[in-house]
């Protein structure tokens, strides 16, 4: 694993490290009903005590060797508008989950697509992955949408894998290999 952190570039964003001063923003996007409404670890409602604790937890996941959160912030206004992490870094199998989630007030401009794509990159090409999948509820298409674009595969369908506001969900797993990668 890397010593530090990098940040990342894409077009319009910059992906660097979640900061503590960060927590106001992240409480008001990730806060938003949509954003919990699909992803499974979010909670609603989403504290500042939460964001700030989630923040500060970071650290531990990357210094483990287990996890990459990146904050997307808007190059030009230097806005928080996201984020994009790997998670369960496996490196017995060299394998990571993406997961993500825009602000909902930038949804439909491809943020995800191109903020997941340099992640996605970063994984195969820094942290030497072979493979990165990703799980997302059925009934989201858009988030689909993204890892299709991706250039995933759709791998699997786990039936009521998880339960969300009382209801059990289906939930996709799609997956993306170097060697899919190297094919393209
Ligand atoms: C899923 C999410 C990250 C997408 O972010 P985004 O920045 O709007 O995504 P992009 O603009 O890059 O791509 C969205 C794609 O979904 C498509 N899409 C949107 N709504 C759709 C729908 N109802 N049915 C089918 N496709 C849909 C868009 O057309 C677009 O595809 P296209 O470029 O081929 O037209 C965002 O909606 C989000 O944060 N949702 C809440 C959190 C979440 O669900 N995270 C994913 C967990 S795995």
């Amino acid at each position: 694993m890397l010593r530090f952190q990098p940040s990342l570039r894409t077009t319009r964003f910059l992906l660097r490290p979640f900061l503590a001063e960060d927590a106001p923003d992240l409480q008001e996007l990730a806060g938003a009903r949509e954003i919990a409404d699909t992803t499974i670890s979010i909670p609603h409602p989403y504290s500042l005590a939460f964001a700030k604790s989630w923040i500060a937890g970071l650290s531990h996941f990357f210094r483990a060797g287990t996890g990459i959160d990146f904050a997307i912030i808007l190059r030009e206004s230097k806005e928080l508008i996201g984020s994009v992490a790997l998670r369960d870094i496996d490196r017995e199998n060299e394998q990571a989950e993406l997961g993500f989630w825009i602000g909902v007030s930038w949804w439909g401009a491809g943020c995800a697509t191109e903020a997941a794509s340099e992640v996605t990159r970063f994984g195969f090409d820094r942290l030497s992955l072979n493979r990165i999948y990703a799980y997302y509820m059925v009934r989201n298409p858009a988030a689909g949408a993204v890892l299709l674009k991706l250039g995933m595969k759709q791998e699997g369908l786990l039936r009521q894998r998880v339960r969300k506001s009382g209801a059990f969900e289906d939930v996709a797993l799609s997956a993306l290999l170097r060697d899919d990668v190297r094919a393209t």
